[in-house]
């Protein structure tokens, strides 16, 4: 109920302008986000990567509204490449679709995918394309086909939901075009006719498709991440439920998949005590770092995903 409520306001227009003219909403908001400005970003970057972990870096903004808003965010993501190179950080980058214009015009997206993809490849680099809510699904993975497959683009991966029905189709046929999955539970509201409406279920499929993923990875030669940190391995789990990660460990042990095929990944401010041990064992660790003003869905969503963040905003008021 609290999570549907937050879910809802994460999407709301009027919401936000509220929220987002509360100082210390800011404040709250910092726990997850690394900042305004892309430098604010590289310090938290070279802090992890002193500590072994690995990053990926999110200018943070979804569901533009014209295009030239979709331009704009595009040639933002696009100097997000030589500023990971300059400050010689080990880091890839995340990109919404509907930030680059997928809600306004695929073509329009297609152009600006195609210019972020190109300017990566010069500089060796990576994009992940998170997974937005359902209405998205669809072209965001022909969009990704379409780069991969058609135009030959091997520096992108995509991010399957476990609490999605279609995750396991989805992740068969990812397999079998050599395709890099960030698999996750899945961060928005989805109706029961689509998706699992009970934890438990999204856990035990969180499994099953980590299992699926890590026999994918072994049957191709066990991608493994690259030295620069940049490239992911083809398997990257995103989770911080301690549960979910010993269990992808005990099978990846039983299969004999190397750690370093085996990626973990998780949030900025989230389980900080989890990443080190995990990279300290050996295992690639990267943390998704959002940086930007665009901050309010995203702090949205991650109230919505544990209640307790709630007092935790709540708290920041009383203590402005
Ligand atoms: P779960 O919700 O069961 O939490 C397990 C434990 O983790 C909790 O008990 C708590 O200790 C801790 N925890 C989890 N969330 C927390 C929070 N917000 N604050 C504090 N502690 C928290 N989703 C999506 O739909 N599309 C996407 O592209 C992505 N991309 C993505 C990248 C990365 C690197 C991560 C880690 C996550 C995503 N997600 C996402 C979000 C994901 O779907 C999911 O909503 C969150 O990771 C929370 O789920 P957990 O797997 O952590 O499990």
């Amino acid at each position: 109920m609290l999570r549907s409520l937050l879910i809802y306001l994460s999407q709301a227009p009027w919401a936000r302008k509220i929220v987002t003219g509360w100082s210390f909403a800011w404040n709250a908001a910092s726990r997850f986000v690394a900042g305004e400005e892309i430098d604010d970003a590289i310090k938290v970057i070279k802090y992890l990567n002193d500590k072994g972990i690995n990053a990926t870096l999110d200018h943070l903004g979804e569901h533009t509204h014209t295009a030239a808003d979709a331009r704009n965010a595009t040639a933002t993501i696009l100097t997000i490449f030589e500023a990971i190179n300059q400050s010689e950080i080990r880091s890839n980058v995340s990109i919404k679709l509907t930030q680059i214009g997928l809600a306004l015009d695929t073509e329009l997206c297609a152009e600006n995918l195609t210019k972020i993809l190109e300017r990566a490849k010069e500089y060796n680099n990576f994009v992940r394309i998170d997974m937005e809510d359902s209405p998205w699904i669809h072209s965001t993975l022909t969009l990704y086909r379409k780069m991969h497959l058609e135009k030959g683009f091997d520096n992108i991966g995509v991010v399957i939901q476990s609490y999605l029905f279609r995750s396991e189709a989805d992740i068969q046929q990812l397999i079998g075009e050599c395709t890099g999955v960030r698999l996750c539970k899945g961060a928005y509201k989805e109706p029961p006719e689509i998706a699992y409406p009970k934890k438990g279920d999204v856990d035990a499929n969180y499994d099953h498709l980590a299992r699926l993923l890590i026999d994918g990875s072994n049957a191709s030669g066990c991608p493994q991440v690259s030295s620069d940190g940049r490239i992911p391995p083809t398997v990257a789990l995103a989770t911080h439920d301690e549960k979910r990660i010993d269990y992808a460990k005990s099978y990846a042990e039983k299969v004999h998949l190397p750690q370093a095929a085996l990626e973990f990944q998780m949030l900025f401010g989230i389980r900080s005590d989890l990443q080190e041990q995990l990279t300290e064992a050996g295992y690639p660790v990267r943390v998704y770092v959002p940086y930007g003003h665009e901050w309010y869905p995203f702090f949205t969503r991650r109230l919505a995903e544990r209640p307790a963040n709630l007092w935790f905003f709540i708290s920041n008021f009383f203590r402005r």
